[in-house]
């Protein structure tokens, strides 16, 4: 009998001394779990001598139902530390000071957008915009690329299910502002082109600004000084070099690519340009003896390379704050 006396003095220590629920769990299963302590002794029960069995019986009853209880009102007790210490750890001070949020910034390819529309909008360019989902007849067919052109295979397209297309560059917007407003007509169409490609200086979404200059007498001269202007103020006196390139467009003829070089950079191809096809004027309704015009379209992350330094387009699209953060100044 005088062993029962000492488990429940033993129980109501040990409940006593749980700091936790986590705890206090640990001590009920060690008394009542299934190999605890006490239901261990009711087991034994039936191995003592049988007329002991009633009163040993009552006693570890009565143990048990004193630890029981002793278990429940440790517990609230537990859970009522628990939410009072909740609620001082949540406990809002409104009177602090507010913490302030680091301002934001354009993003480089941003910038560089902004910088090269503000530049043309000087010379009277009005900004166009155009869908970035487009239809064949407008990448393609209305400029100068019919079916089965191999032009086409140079452009990677990603197809949509319903026939139309992930635009693959920003020259659709020359077609449709032409529909829309004739000829003379100066536009910059900066936006978000499309190409199943990818590497160092390709990626598969890239910013692409379009001009379009129509008017009477319009030659390849003024193409080449306004570009040349446009590159000598974008890089800001800096020393760079460029040149034409010699290409070819289904849109325009002659037709040119630009590379730059600066510093210690190599050339890159930083645009295409040239005179604008005939058959693209004809097919907007634009006589071509009446009216010629020059056309560009200029890879707007690859000016940001060569402006800022970058070696790989592709740190433009991860969004590392690290990046990020050195242009927060501008
Ligand atoms: C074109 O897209 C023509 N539409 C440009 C044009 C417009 C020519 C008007 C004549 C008249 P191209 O595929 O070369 O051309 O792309 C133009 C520029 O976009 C390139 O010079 C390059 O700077 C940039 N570019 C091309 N592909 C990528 C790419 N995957 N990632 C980043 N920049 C690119
Ligand atoms: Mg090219």
């Amino acid at each position: 009998m005088s062993s029962y006396d000492s488990y429940q003095r033993d129980a109501e220590e040990a409940i006593r001394a749980a700091a936790s629920l986590t705890q206090l769990e640990q001590v009920r299963v060690s008394w009542l779990g299934r190999k605890g302590i006490l239901t261990t002794a009711l087991r034994g029960i039936r191995e003592l001598p049988e007329e002991e069995r009633p009163d040993a019986g009552l006693k570890l009853q009565s143990i048990r139902s004193v630890i029981e209880q002793a278990l429940e009102g440790r517990q609230q007790a537990l859970k009522h530390v628990a939410i009072e210490e909740k609620v001082a750890r949540e406990r809002i001070d409104v009177t602090l000071p507010g913490r302030r949020l680091p301002p934001g910034a354009y993003h480089p390819t941003m910038r560089t957008l902004r910088r090269i529309c503000a530049w043309f909008a000087r010379y009277g360019f009005q900004e166009a915009q155009g869908p970035e989902v487009e239809d064949d007849y407008h990448n393609f067919e209305a400029l100068n690329i019919p079916p089965l052109h191999p032009a086409r295979a140079m452009h990677d397209t990603f197809y949509l299910s319903d026939g139309q297309l992930l635009r693959t560059h920003t020259s659709p917007v020359q077609i449709r502002a032409m529909a829309e407003h004739g000829a003379p007509i100066r536009i910059i169409a900066p936006g978000r082109v499309y190409r199943c490609d990818s590497d160092p200086t390709h990626s598969p979404m890239f910013h692409q600004v379009e001009g379009l200059c129509i008017e009477p007498g319009i030659n390849m001269a003024h193409l080449k000084s306004v570009v040349t202007e446009f590159l000598q103020d974008f890089f800001e006196g800096r020393e760079i070099e460029i040149r034409f390139r010699a290409s070819y467009f289904p849109f325009t003829e002659p037709s040119a690519e630009v590379d730059v070089r600066h510093e210690n950079s190599g050339w890159l191809e930083v645009m295409g340009c040239g005179m604008v096809h005939p058959n693209v004027l004809q097919s907007s309704d634009i006589d071509p003896l009446q009216h010629a015009g020059f056309a560009f379209g200029m890879g707007v992350e690859r000016l940001a390379m060569l402006y800022y330094d970058i070696r790989d387009l592709r740190v433009m699209f991860a969004n590392d704050l690290r990046f990020l953060s050195q242009f927060s100044g501008e």
